[in-house]
């Protein structure tokens, strides 16, 4: 048995070598193997067929080979380099490749194995330099069947044309499914010809020159100029596109919520309780974006179900996405006509009002031969009708429990991993964008599937998709940068056999991939260069660690810009006094990444220990790291408390004479960060015993600091003595009316603490 595993592991093993070093397909083959020879390329290849099964492949076969550049025509069996041999033992996507010296065979049971074996024999081709093609065999199938992307549409109107070159290139990737995001709050895009107010009046909102959260909502009357939306015809074009390249375009339609560009269209379908007026949101709207479709409405389902028409009409996807997404139940609650169907219906509460709303169409659309997907909230109404649920919360765990609870399908897309409008690198060298980081390594290592998982659970699984949201693009070219290179790391974990992890096959992988992307005009990260540093303090120092996602790079460091006293990165680096530090990556000598600064500031605190309660980020050392944050509250250089009372204290090590305190805050109200309404500064000799030294005061024009704000908080002149000093800052509690995030709770950051 023993000896068993262990031949089995030297197999796999000699697989993936062979496959890291001698292929650089993405998604990673299930295997590779290298044969004898090579097999010359003629200037235009011959396709044949050996059974009259594959016959019929030949000709879309020279269609594929053509799209990908490829000179081809069908020809005899004597004279062929491809020839096609349909075997259906193989999976539905699945394909055998072989390369010998006497030529290329391809073998598939069906239309979507041939396809899936080009893409892979292009990026062989692509990536030889001489014309011929080393001898090899591949045997490939999918890990998953879904293997999706998602476009928002909504917040950025993507040009109709860049659709298709996104299809065009997650083909390449061999991912089958496009999601296109089409109706929210910020905008409607698809032509709806029973309701033409849609797309006159929803797919346009006002310009805004801010970044989205920081947009203030539209006056009745203001010009909407921003917008437009894609004809029933352009669908129907891109279908098709989509379609010849294997990928099946699945619509989204929000409902009930995110719904505003509809009901700013028809704002008769929103609950009569609504009295202010409705546009389409240029952000994220405040306490309008409770606004949404009435579940108490006949007319509500009327109008969703005649959308649902047309779509299915333009869409022939297996499944419609219903959104579900967000629903904030503030005017169901309020609204008689929401109430009196909630007892209509026996319903327990608001919850199932949603669940009730979603089976109605959800049924609908299972009339028409159709299937529904949802986000993870549709989960929580207990629908009784099928669902599928695109599970986006945290590590997708919503979804988990909702397809073990049903038994109903889920596919994973959670937002800790998935979501590429997150940042993709160190965040000081990133446009500016949402929440945290997933770097293209994370991308690559997502693996959906729990160790604890049942049968049935992971046959549930349909599959992964990467989202993209849109928020902070404002051209194809932002957009593309968020999405590449992570999509090619997402199609590869959709694809790649379950336990194969081979992030420096990989990277090579995608370096191969990247002319590509330059040869279609995408523009793409080289986030994976970049460093990211942890400047942690110790004893009153400071501990500098710096890393590379790339294992192929040396990272160099220096303490002048232009690196000219440049020495390799060999491990932490410890720092007792002011200094700063440039560090980037290179290779064969030649800088690849940014150049990254760390002024290292010192202070009587710096270097020293911080005690904090609640911290909720984790990272209340860098109170003390010598280090400011940057305009980001995410960059991990702030330390953030997001309810409640930021309660910490500095050891200084010793008794010092003490002149002067103070304590940076960040503050955008945008963001729902508020500067603290009031600091508390007190000193301690024992660290248990402690006296107010001074009361901050933060002027209320402070506070709530629109854009990104850093505020000393400063004592002012002071002349003590002490070892301990303690800081009690008071959160002031929710953003003001008449702000972009009104009402919403107030979260606090601090940076440096400066004692002197
Ligand atoms: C989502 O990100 N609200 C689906
Ligand atoms: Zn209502």
């Amino acid at each position: 048995m023993k000896r068993l595993t262990i031949a089995l592991l030297i197999a796999t093993s000699a697989v993936v070598q062979a496959y890291a070093s001698a292929a650089h397909i993405i998604p990673a083959p299930e295997a590779y193997t290298v044969g004898d020879g090579s097999y010359r390329l003629p200037s235009e290849i011959v396709v044949a067929s050996t059974d009259q099964t594959a016959g019929k492949e030949v000709k879309p076969m020279v269609s594929y080979l053509k799209m990908r550049g490829i000179k081809a025509r069908a020809g005899s069996l004597s004279k062929a380099g491809i020839r096609l041999t349909s075997d259906a033992s193989i999976a539905p996507e699945g394909y055998r490749l072989a390369v010998s010296p006497e030529g290329i065979t391809v073998a598939a049971s069906g239309d979507a194995g041939f396809f899936y074996a080009i893409q892979s024999l292009a990026q062989m081709i692509g990536q030889s330099s001489d014309g011929t093609l080393a001898a090899c065999d591949i045997t490939d199938l999918p890990r998953f069947g879904y293997r999706g992307v998602m476009l928002d549409v909504t917040r950025y109107f993507m040009p109709f044309d860049e659709l298709k070159k996104l299809v065009d290139i997650a083909s390449r990737l061999k991912i089958n499914t496009l999601h296109v995001h089409l109706t929210d709050d910020n905008g409607w895009r698809l032509e709806i010809k029973k309701y033409p107010k849609l797309t006159e009046v929803g797919a346009w909102r006002v310009d805004r020159p801010e970044i989205f959260p920081a947009r203030l909502n539209p006056e009745e009357g203001e010009p909407a100029t921003y917008g437009g939306f894609y004809t029933q015809k352009q669908m129907k074009e891109l279908v098709k596109y989509a379609a010849e390249r294997h990928v099946t375009v699945i619509p989204e339609i929000e409902m009930p919520a995110h719904a505003i560009a509809a009901l700013a269209s028809y704002p008769e379908l929103a609950c009569p309780v609504v009295d202010r007026f409705i546009g389409v949101l240029p952000g994220i709207g405040g306490t309008s974006a409770s606004i949404i479709a009435c579940a108490g409405n006949d007319n509500v389902y009327r109008f969703y179900q005649d959308v649902i028409d047309e779509v299915c009409e333009i869409f022939p996807s297996e499944y419609i996405h219903l959104g579900g997404d967000e629903a904030n139940k503030a005017n169901w609650e309020k609204c008689p006509l929401c109430n009196k169907r909630l007892a209509d219906e026996g319903l327990k509460d608001f919850e199932e009002l949603q669940g009730y709303f979603m089976d109605r169409i959800n049924s609908y659309v299972q009339s028409k031969g159709r299937k529904a997907i949802g986000w993870d909230e549709v989960s929580y109404g207990q629908p009784k009708e099928d669902i599928t649920v695109l599970g986006w919360h945290g590590d997708g765990n919503t979804a988990v429990e909702y397809a073990r609870k049903t038994g109903r399908n889920f596919i994973m897309s959670p937002a800790k991993k998935m979501y590429l409008i997150r940042y993709q690198g160190p965040q000081w060298f990133e446009p500016f964008t949402y929440f945290g980081n997933i770097t293209l390594k994370d991308v690559y290592e997502f693996d959906p599937v729990g160790e604890n998982w049942s049968d049935s659970l992971r046959s549930q699984l349909l599959g992964i998709q990467a989202l993209m949201w849109t928020e902070f693009c404002n051209s194809p070219q932002e957009v593309q940068y968020m999405m590449f290179p992570r999509l090619l790391a997402a199609a590869d974990a959709a694809w790649r056999p379950a336990g194969r992890n081979d992030w420096p096959g990989f990277i090579k992988a995608t370096d191969s991939f990247l002319p590509v992307l330059d040869g279609n005009g995408i523009t793409y990260a080289r986030s994976m260069y970049n460093i990211d540093h942890k400047v942690t303090p110790g004893g009153g120092r400071l501990n500098v660690d710096m890393n590379c996602i790339r294992p192929d790079v040396e990272i160099r460091w220096a303490t002048d810009e232009a690196f000219t006293d440049s020495r390799p990165y060999t491990g932490t680096i410890a720092v007792d006094k002011p200094m700063t530090i440039y560090a980037a990556t290179f290779a064969d000598g030649v800088q690849q990444g940014k150049t990254l600064k760390l002024p290292l500031e010192f202070n009587k605190a710096t270097g020293h220990k911080v005690q904090a309660t609640d911290c909720n980020n984790g990272i209340a050392y860098t109170l003390t790291n010598g280090l400011h944050g940057s305009d980001r509250n995410s960059d991990f250089e702030w330390a953030g408390w997001h309810n409640g009372t930021a309660d910490f204290t500095v050891d200084l090590g010793k008794s010092e004479a003490i002149h002067g305190i103070s304590l940076g805050a960040f503050a955008n109200s945008d963001i729902c960060i508020s500067a603290p309404l009031e600091v508390f500064v007190y000193t301690s000799d024992n660290g248990t015993s402690f006296r107010l030294l001074k009361k901050i005061e933060v002027p209320a024009d402070k506070i709530y600091a629109r854009g990104a704000n850093r505020i000393e908080l400063d004592c002012g002149p002071v002349d003590t003595k002490a070892r301990y000093v303690r800081f009690v800052a008071v959160n002031p509690g929710h953003i003001p009316e008449g702000l972009p995030r009104e009402t919403a709770p107030t979260w606090m950051y601090f940076d440096e603490i400066s004692v002197r």
